[in-house]
């Protein structure tokens, strides 16, 4: 980019995560120290295209940063996915005397930030999704505050299962990805976690293990299943028949989404809020903010939309590991 940036449009899009706001504080703040005015996008996309907006000062952005949510609203456009309102969000650009997007989400808005950048508008992604699903950052805003909401339900939750010698199958998040319900079944230590991306064989993944536990001298499971791999109140059905005990199946589901950032999220969102707008008054654009090796780096966005993270299986034999029963 030539013309130094005056002003820059920030939104969220896609599914909320915690720290989203944070990261809006960060960008906001960021430009305000560069002299670029930041202009507040509500309702994702949608805000491009209708021109729903609101300026931004340093004070708007005040205590936000512990809240969950996002103040600017979110959503999932269908009319961006059109020729037609892609062509009105360049408009709302233009009419705003807008230099660049800040586009706060997951894959889906980052393939929206790249639609727009291909009619010549600078955008930059910042990854935000609970799902940490994104191959180009080993870490998006959200996954820690959500594993931490799940860890703390799935606690609870043990403490009952025990007293009455029960088993517990509790579905968490993840569509299309094992990343939650894996992070959070070691974190809680599970008996068994299923994971949408590898099929499951319910001899093997579910009887199995609860057998074996049952044989190390256990009287209570924790079954955690992300909601992709199958779902909850079924396999707790098929446990019933299957082994005789009569499962509680709880599905944790949009709570996961809530409540305030933990301070890995706040850090990571503020300093890729920093990241992002540092790189669009350096003049790089069209370009996602992620984490890799140790660093916060930038990646083309065509490029980030292709790289893919793979749920890392190894991780299944610390889950093994921790079964406290002999391995032959
Ligand atoms: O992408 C994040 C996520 O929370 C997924 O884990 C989940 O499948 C999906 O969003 C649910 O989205 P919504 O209820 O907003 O349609």
């Amino acid at each position: 980019m030539e013309k130094k940036l005056k002003r820059i449009g920030v939104l969220t899009s896609g599914g909320d995560a915690p720290g989203m706001n944070a990261a809006v504080r960060a960008v906001v703040r960021t430009a305000l120290s560069h002299g670029i005015e930041c202009v507040g996008i509500r309702r994702g996309w949608n805000g491009l295209i209708n021109g729903d907006f609101g300026m931004l000062g340093g004070s708007d952005v005040g205590h936000i940063l512990s809240r969950g949510g996002t103040i600017l609203f979110t959503a999932r456009s269908e009319e961006f996915l059109t020729e037609e309102g892609r062509k009105k969000a360049v408009g709302t650009c233009k009419l705003l005397g807008m230099d660049a997007i800040v586009a706060i989400g997951g894959d889906g808005t980052f393939r929206g930030a790249l639609e727009l950048s291909r009619l010549g508008i600078p955008v930059v992604g910042i990854p935000a999704t609970i799902d940490n699903d994104l191959g180009c950052s080993n870490y998006t805003i959200g996954f820690d505050t959500a594993c931490n909401t799940a860890i703390d339900a799935i606690d609870k939750l043990r403490d009952t299962m025990q007293s009455h010698e029960r088993c517990s199958v509790v579905e968490v998040m993840g569509r299309n990805a094992g990343f939650l319900a894996l992070y959070v079944g070691i974190a809680v230590g599970a008996t068994a976690v299923l994971v949408p991306e590898r099929d499951y064989d319910f001899e093997r993944d579910v009887v199995l293990p609860l057998q074996q536990a049952r044989l190390t001298g256990n009287t209570h499971f924790m079954v955690v299943v992300a909601e992709g791999a199958g779902r909850a109140f079924y396999i707790g059905s098929q446990i019933k028949d299957e082994l005789g005990v009569d499962p509680r199946v709880t599905v944790l589901g949009h709570i996961q989404r809530g409540g305030s950032p933990t301070a890995r999220d706040r850090e990571m969102a503020s300093r890729m809020g920093y990241t992002a707008v540092t790189a669009l008054a350096n003049g790089d654009y069209n370009c996602v903010v992620g984490t890799r090796s140790g660093g916060i780096v930038t990646t083309p966005i065509e490029e980030a939309l292709q790289m893919k993270k793979s749920l890392q299986m190894d991780r299944y034999a610390v889950l093994e590991a921790m079964q406290n029963r002999i391995l032959r």
